[in-house]
């Protein structure tokens, strides 16, 4: 399904870079290494108005909530205003909500409660493009002299096809779109409705920044610069050598411009504030990711890279051991300098338990529980897609008149004008589609989960009746209680979140071990990744001290050797 996987695989990775640095990380403490990320898709989350759509008031009295969870950190994906030709990532005015999510006034409740909870709150920043139905874009395309022309990309047509460059959305894969009113190509890496913004611009990226300033003055303390290693280009647009496809990302981003304006950013915007800044997509070299975070840079904080979440991006599901050399690799490149993200989910992926678990019956809450206390005790920022908490797994549709998401309705176009295989893209959608993670949060058992009392706009997933908060909370086994736990671990644990790691049995195919390590203190983490008991002598020296999490009942230990249970996650703190 090639628009998956050119949707992850354009954020393709690849190892090289080095240690540098003397410093550890623990002595660079921030509130927001120590946090953890609960990240809402508004349209999912909880609908107070009937209108079967998400928005900021049902955030507002889900707050307790998110307080219970013991997350410190709310990333709200986009809530400006937009004609939502993908969901709010088609901005059309930065300083004002969409109407399906509220006011202003409803945005100003919000963070007035998060801060009340001591919970902070990330802005989603979408300015590698707009909507074609911003004001400047409608400037732009008006005439070849109006002054906003040139916050866009125009190719104009008397100087022939522009040269080839992919979208993400289009239907025909086509990154410029001809515009009749003034005979010229405007730039598109995501759809139509979605023109690049010309970051070359100085007049535009002044706008960026007051319209960032303009959040921060409101109290934000955090932003997620949506694509943003797209924004710098090559705005020649030579023609693409063969085997570009490779490294996407080098003809595609991180133009050689890209760090004076990350650097020019900091200085307008985060250095004048207490906020921190995470990049979606992290470039494709380590040294690109550490160009981006480090901290003597003075760019962004926080590193977002793809390559954990691309393994398995497929109908044959993911191996462990390439699961493990992902992480084990961007852990060493970043242990002495620059900050990760740790997530296994987000909104434009399949849900967790379905995709790195198994959402079957009999393993759905083993798993949920096993990935969860990986995310949360790997070094780095830790994200929870909402739902993630409760196990929530994929809907899949079988037709593609169930999709809502344009990546899905325009693939599937593309997918039939070029004649390509119709049932396997099906069949792909249906386990790596955008939508099924986007699916409303199951609150309770009543209709439509609690999330609407109007028709959902994605419709609620079948096992809402016992995936549910009211039915979690009651259960202090359930992977909500399991999700509070480990949160709270965590934070009483600085280990988890500084702490050295070291990777064990690499080649084990059921079993991720690793170890955690600061001041003298010591924990083994243990997960089994499959369906079968995994038995394995315990992998280092050092005795076990004491259990401090487990996702069964018991383990299973004889004579230093461990049986882990189908899925079984636990914690030991070592002996000295
Ligand atoms: C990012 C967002 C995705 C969106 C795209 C275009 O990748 O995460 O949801 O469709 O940018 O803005």
């Amino acid at each position: 399904m090639k628009i998956f996987l050119i949707l992850t695989g354009v954020f393709l990775l690849i190892f090289s870079c080095a240690d540098q640095g003397k410093k550890t990380s623990y002595e660079d403490r921030t509130w927001w290494k120590e946090g953890v990320i609960y990240q809402i898709y508004p349209r999912s989350f909880k609908d107070t108005d009937g209108d079967g759509i998400g928005d900021l008031k049902g955030v507002i009295e889900k707050l307790d909530y998110i307080k219970s969870l013991g997350v410190s950190m709310v990333w709200l994906n986009p809530i400006y205003s937009s004609p939502n030709a993908d969901n709010g990532y088609d901005i059309s005015d930065y300083r004002n909500i969409m109407k399906e999510f509220g006011t202003m006034d409803d945005f100003d409740s919000l963070l007035k409660g998060l801060h009340e909870r001591d919970i902070k709150f990330v802005m989603d920043v979408v300015v590698n493009h707009s909507s074609d139905e911003h004001e400047w874009f409608k400037q732009s395309r008006s005439s070849r002299d109006n002054p906003y022309r040139d916050y866009y990309h125009w190719w104009p047509a008397e100087k022939g096809t522009p040269p080839y460059r992919y979208s993400l959305f289009d239907p025909k894969g086509d990154a410029w779109k001809y515009d009749s009113i003034t005979n010229a190509y405007y730039l598109h890496y995501f759809s139509q409705k979605q023109p690049d913004l010309k970051w070359e611009n100085p007049r535009v990226r002044q706008e960026v920044y007051d319209i960032m300033k303009f959040w921060a003055d409101k109290g934000v303390d955090g932003f997620r610069l949506d694509a943003f290693q797209y924004a710098a280009k090559d705005t020649t647009f030579p023609v693409l050598p063969v085997g570009y496809e490779k490294n996407v990302i080098k003809y595609y981003g991180m133009g050689p411009n890209l760090h004076s304006y990350l650097k020019e950013m900091y200085e307008e915007v985060f250095s004048k504030y207490d906020v921190f800044a995470v990049s979606e997509g992290a470039g494709s070299t380590f040294e690109d990711a550490h160009s981006l975070v480090d901290a003597d840079r003075n760019e962004l904080q926080m590193a977002y890279h793809f390559e954990g979440m691309d393994v398995g991006n497929s109908l044959d599901r993911f191996q462990l051991k390439e699961f493990k050399e992902v992480y084990t690799k961007w852990d060493s490149a970043f242990a002495k300098k620059g900050w990760l993200s740790v997530f296994l989910a987000n909104h434009d992926v399949p849900r967790m338990a379905s995709k790195f678990g198994n959402d079957s019956p009999i393993f759905r809450e083993a798993s949920t529980k096993m990935l969860n206390t990986f995310i949360l005790s790997m070094r780095g920022t830790p994200y929870c897609y909402y739902g993630d908490e409760l196990g929530m797994t994929n809907i899949g549709f079988d037709s593609i008149s169930q999709y809502q998401d344009i990546a899905a309705i325009n693939g599937y176009k593309k997918v039939i004008d070029t004649g390509g295989d119709v049932t396997q893209y099906l069949a792909s959608l249906k386990f790596l589609s955008r939508d099924n993670g986007r699916t409303p949060m199951q609150w309770d058992a009543s209709e439509q989960a609690g999330f609407t009392t109007g028709t959902p706009w994605l419709p609620v997933n079948d096992n809402y009746k016992k995936i549910n908060v009211a039915v979690e909370n009651e259960d202090p086994e359930s992977c909500l209680n399991h999700f509070k736990k480990m949160v709270q671990l965590r934070k009483d644990n600085p280990v988890f979140v500084y702490g050295k790691y070291t990777l064990l049995l690499p080649e084990h195919d059921q079993i991720y071990a690793y170890t955690r390590e600061l001041d003298g203190e010591k924990m083994l983490i243990m997960l089994n990744f499959s369906p079968e008991v995994a038995t394995v002598e315990i992998p280092v020296k050092k005795d076990l001290e004491e259990l401090l999490m487990n996702n069964y009942q018991n383990v299973f230990l004889k004579d230093r050797v461990l049986s882990l249970e189908p899925y079984q996650a636990f914690i030991y703190k070592l002996k000295n």
